[in-house]
């Protein structure tokens, strides 16, 4: 395999992996609930539903159809929008009491990492931090699998049933971590997007420009060959930098949210649009559940710790709350135009993707071209302006900066590695656009 990204280099990776489930895409597919959890011989299910939904048509159908399938199954929906450790613990009790034999998640990717995160737990009891990689956690390793599980997604954005990892907020520290494992990735998948219809236009926006950081942070990633070569296969990284299988998800997945995502959050009944956008959600989590994101999605974290007083229409969600996309996709522009030197090319052929226009483009372009075709999106979805839009001032970069540089491991992923100062001043860039 060779091509000039992902050219040979001394001491580099010279294999790559890709992680998949079973996954099945149409608009009805969650009738086959029932008989695909009989092929994996479940007859007693966890159903993790997303609390939106419990009552709700989506839900119903799942139930309705392991009825028919004669399975027994039990709810959990007590799952926190970006689940915490409490969310985990109570989920991991209620996998232990109820003598299940499969698991299905019906939700956004809230529910679906909690599906996964409280089965590790259930399974595996730990002291929480244990699975967590450094500097919070003890970076062990899952130590078997996990329950079949059947993912189930219901936002147009969050690819986690493509991924083996589960982002989880740690209360005690003020923070979210992620917990990887090849165990963690779903066994199926089943991807409807009639599930995206009634969404309310905040959420397309949001999931959408989650789907979009995944991405083109997938795409423009350091090259899997520029990490260095692990011997003992059990030990490489899952998110192992970007690939040739990450470029071809990543680059379908930009084409589709450039098209799409303003149709679909101006009418979430455009069928055309979200059948798009939730191929596109699914093809980015291919991509990044192989390659892993960069810097947008590392500083999203600054937000989230910091973010006060802020809610976002369209979420039942108590203040502070800021949607995960929002929370990435308010730093991207100004991250682009910092990181685009790191990987010109790259950046150029993402914003052709993208639909920017790219006349006259050159190389020392690439990092405006692609911030002004990402505010250009954010533009016409009524996407916040940037971290003023979020509630955030000149004088929060500070502590964001010291919050995000935490997240090591998305830093070094990126092209050209930013240091404190860097990501304070990305920040600083960051304040609005418009
Ligand atoms: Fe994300």
């Amino acid at each position: 395999m060779s091509c000039q990204y992902f050219q040979h280099c001394e001491h580099g990776a010279d294999t790559f992996t890709v992680m998949m489930p079973k996954l099945t895409f149409g608009r009805g597919c969650l009738v086959e609930a029932g008989t695909r959890a009989l092929t994996w011989g479940m007859k007693r299910i966890a159903l993790f539903a997303d609390p939106a939904l419990v009552n709700g048509v989506y839900v119903n159908t799942v139930a309705n159809s392991l009825k028919q399938a004669n399975i027994d199954f039990a709810i959990f929906s007590d799952i926190r929008i970006e689940p915490d450790d409490a969310t985990v613990i109570s989920a991991a009790k209620f996998l232990s009491d109820g003598s299940f034999n499969g698991v299905i998640s019906v939700g956004g990717g809230s529910t679906i990492d909690t599906a996964k995160a409280g089965m590790a737990y259930s399974l595996y009891p730990a002291e929480f931090l244990d699975y967590f990689g450094p500097p919070i956690g003890a970076g062990q390793p899952i130590p078997g699998p996990l329950l079949p599980h059947l993912a189930c997604p219901t936002t147009s954005g969050t690819g986690s049933e493509c991924t083996s990892v589960s982002v989880i907020r740690i209360n005690d520290l003020n923070c979210k971590f992620v917990i990887g494992s090849p165990y963690m990735l779903p066994s199926e998948a089943l991807v409807d997007p009639v599930c995206t219809q009634t969404l309310p236009a905040n959420i397309v926006a949001s999931t959408g420009f989650d789907l979009l950081c995944h991405a083109i942070e997938c795409y423009t990633a350091r090259a899997y060959t520029r990490w260095d070569r692990i011997e003992d296969p059990r030990k490489r990284p899952l998110l192992q930098g970007a690939n040739p299988w990450s470029d071809m998800a990543a680059s379908k997945a930009l084409d589709i949210v450039g098209k799409y995502i303003v149709r679909g959050v101006a009418d979430a009944e455009d069928s055309e649009a979200m059948d798009n956008l939730m191929w596109g959600a699914t093809l980015a989590g291919m991509a990044f559940g192989n390659s892993g994101t960069h810097l947008p999605h590392a500083m999203s974290y600054g937000v989230t710790h910091l973010m006060s007083d802020i809610t976002t229409d369209g979420y039942q969600v108590e203040s502070p709350f800021v949607p995960h996309g929002f929370s990435v996709v308010v730093s991207a522009p100004s991250i682009f135009r910092y990181m685009a030197e790191g990987a010109p090319e790259r950046h150029l052929q993402a914003a052709n993707y993208l639909g920017a226009d790219m006349t006259d483009a050159t190389p020392n372009d690439a990092g405006e071209i692609v911030a002004k075709r990402i505010i250009e999106l954010m533009k016409g979805t009524s996407a916040p302006n940037g971290l003023s839009g979020v509630g955030f001032d000149i004088d929060d970069v500070k502590a964001m900066s010291e919050s995000s540089i935490r997240q090591a491991r998305a830093i070094a992923n990126a092209p050209k590695v930013a240091n404190q100062a860097d990501i304070e001043s990305i920040y600083a860039d960051a304040i609005s656009y418009w």
